[in-house]
């Protein structure tokens, strides 16, 4: 294999930089895993184009439809690489204390050791990409820097989308001092002469590790999203959390919306959810009919970076300029603004794909298709899938779509300054005791309204799903430092800001006795975002309960959806033997933190008790 051909001539192995340090690194890592070749990503359309080209004629994409689905691809990856491998996950900080029990730790001198072993030579055959990447815009304050070696076309062009990548940052990097993160990533399938490449190549033993303290990131084993894309949650989160601590902001996961009320007052909101728990949803929501006039804004709908301005303002960016999105229940009835944003220049991931060159998957459309491939390259037909519960797309399948396609895009969603953020929300996916909405009492009751955090598992990750898991702040598997550190530094933020968002806790998944969702979701969430943003410019009212405080049903908008108050009330219903329970689990995790839980978090606990 050799590196493409590109049109305008440019010859690609050609280093792009000067920069001595940048240089030396990848020479070094080149001479580590021994590529073929080097190709040094440029970011031009035609690079991208000439990409795509290559991987459909190696059967790794399949170009689907242009008149369908313009300038889209579809892929489909090994069925052993389909999610995040969290106990692959490691946090290599100098002394495992600082990694926490809640992260995997192994001595770092040992782990490099051991990624030496496995990158010695893993590249064989193959291209090594040069890969630079801005994570936030070029330029901004907020944003940090990156660069990954990776084996992988399909990581290039999905980062193509994610990160803002290329010549302009190179020239971010030979500007200042501006700290580059190193990320070595390999799919671990170096191949022998003449051998021939498998369509999705990658390693059963998968190794996602992070050296804290070095900024650095080596991803061996995987090609699939978070674990290959290593802009996102390896960078934008373990190793942004980690100097988000050390320079006073915070690196969350976490949605950025703007609400917009029909005289043209603006407020942006963030909110965190687990992997697979509405995020991409919320932060596109449609307002419901009774909300005319009100428009809901997207400035990002994964992680979300926050940082206090020189008057003490929490302003957010999104650090990311696509969309990652979980494409099973994505329609044009729950989510028309993905439905839009995915429309062209998209790439799918394990969904299912149609006769006509289109792609399909579970909730996509009343009418399934007839008759599709599916994730596997199995016919699917509906009456197969009856008789074998076979899914057509893979719950994990996800599409790749760039930002600025999103019709709610928000006008200020690439402003170098972030936007100002007045609220922020807590929420999981719990079928019984967390009612639909509540207002935390102050910060340090919203911090521990966080910490204690539980939600059902989804396919995001390979595991367990369906268990109910404690996950603080949605950040169980990408805090990239000792958890309760992590809430210290929640609540020491208080100090570094002028006024505190007001933080809610909200729950769109609460279940009936028939196992039925109790709250229709997606666009009716838009009452309980309207509560929220009236809360938190002082203007509505709630009811004190132990918990925080609630919204009465009349403290609702309800035009245009009837919704009987006596639903409502279950909905909303808190039961203190529910709670105390709860509470006890709280107790699990603090046990497992105590050493380095502070101590605010046990007096909200005391405090919870005795109300209750
Ligand atoms: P990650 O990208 O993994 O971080 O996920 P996410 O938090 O962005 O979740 P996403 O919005 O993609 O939603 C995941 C699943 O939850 C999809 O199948 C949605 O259809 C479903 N979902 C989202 N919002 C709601 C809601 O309000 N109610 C219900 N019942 N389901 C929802
Ligand atoms: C998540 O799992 O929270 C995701 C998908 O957003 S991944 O990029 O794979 O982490
Ligand atoms: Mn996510």
């Amino acid at each position: 294999m050799s590196t493409v051909k590109l049109k305008s001539g440019r010859d690609a192995t050609q280093p792009l930089t000067a920069n001595e340090h940048l240089l030396k690194w990848v020479e070094k890592m080149a001479e580590l895993t021994t590529p073929d070749d080097i190709h040094w990503i440029d970011g031009s359309q035609e690079e991208y184009q000439a990409l795509c080209d290559m991987m459909v004629d190696s059967g790794t994409f399949i170009k689907l439809n242009e008149e369908l689905w313009p300038g889209c691809y579809y892929a489909r990856s090994d069925a052993s690489d389909v999610a995040r491998v969290e106990d692959r996950t490691y946090i290599c900080s100098l002394s495992k204390d600082n990694a926490g029990p809640t992260n995997n730790w192994v001595n770092p001198f040992e782990m490099r050791k051991k990624l030496k072993d496995l990158f010695r030579g893993s590249m064989k055959g193959r291209t090594m990409y040069v890969l630079p990447f801005s994570m936030g815009p070029i330029g901004s304050p907020m944003s940090q820097i990156g660069v990954q070696l990776t084996d992988s076309a399909y990581a290039v062009v999905n980062m193509r989308i994610m990160a803002r990548i290329g010549t302009a940052v190179i020239q971010e990097i030979e500007k200042d001092a501006k700290r580059v993160v190193p990320c070595l990533h390999s799919v671990g399938a170096p191949l022998a002469a003449r051998q021939k490449d498998v369509l999705w190549p990658c390693n059963e033993d998968k190794y996602i590790v992070h050296f804290p303290e070095t900024r650095e990131i080596w991803s061996y084993g995987s090609g699939y999203g978070g674990n290959a894309l290593l802009g996102k949650k390896c960078f934008a989160l373990r190793i942004a959390s980690n100097i988000a601590r050390d320079e006073g902001w915070m690196a969350e996961h976490m949605l950025i919306l703007g609400v917009e009320d029909p005289k043209g007052e603006k407020t942006y909101v963030a909110a965190a959810f687990p992997s697979a728990c509405g995020k991409t949803n919320f932060s596109m929501l449609v307002p419901p009919a009774g909300f005319e006039g009100w428009k809901v804004w997207t400035v990002g709908d994964d992680i979300a970076w926050i940082k206090p301005d020189e008057t003490g303002q929490l302003r957010a960016i999104n650090p990311e300029a696509g969309f990652f999105g979980v494409a099973p229940g994505t329609s044009n009835h729950t989510n028309p603004n993905a439905m839009a944003a995915l429309a062209k220049n998209t790439i799918f991931t394990n969904v299912a794909l149609t006769p006509e060159g289109g792609v399909w998957w579970e909730g996509m459309t009343d009418q399934p298709p007839a008759e599709c491939l599916d994730w596997k390259g199995n016919k699917w037909t509906p009456a197969i899938a009856k008789e074998t519960g076979a899914k057509a797309a893979h719950p994990n399948s996800r599409f790749t779509a760039p930002a600025s396609q999103c019709p709610t895009i928000d006008p200020a969603w690439e402003d170098p300054a972030g936007v100002p953020i007045s609220a922020m929300l807590f929420g999981g996916r719990r079928a019984t005791t967390m009612p639909l909405v509540y207002q935390a009492f102050n910060w340090t009751a919203g911090v521990y309204a966080g910490a204690t955090m539980g939600s059902e598992m989804t396919a995001a990750a390979a595991g367990t799903i369906g268990q109910v898991r404690s996950d603080p702040m949605a950040m169980l598997p990408f805090c990239g430092y000792h958890m309760g550190d992590y809430f210290r530094h929640w609540i020491k933020m208080q100090r570094l800001v002028s006024s505190t968002p007001r933080v809610f806790h909200v729950n769109w998944f609460r279940k009936d006795a028939d196992g039925k969702f109790m709250w229709p979701g997606f666009g009716e969430n838009m009452r309980v975002l309207k509560w929220v943003v009236d809360r938190s410019r002082g203007r509505a009212l709630g009811q004190e309960t132990p918990i925080g405080w609630m919204p009465r049903y009349e403290d609702i908008e309800w035009n245009g959806l009837s919704y009987p108050k006596e639903k409502f009330n279950q909905l909303q219903h808190f039961d203190r033997a529910e709670w105390k329970k709860e509470v006890m689990n709280h107790e699990e995790l603090f046990i497992k933190l105590h050493d380095h839980l502070p101590p605010e978090m046990v007096y909200e606990r005391e405090l919870l008790i005795c109300r209750l």
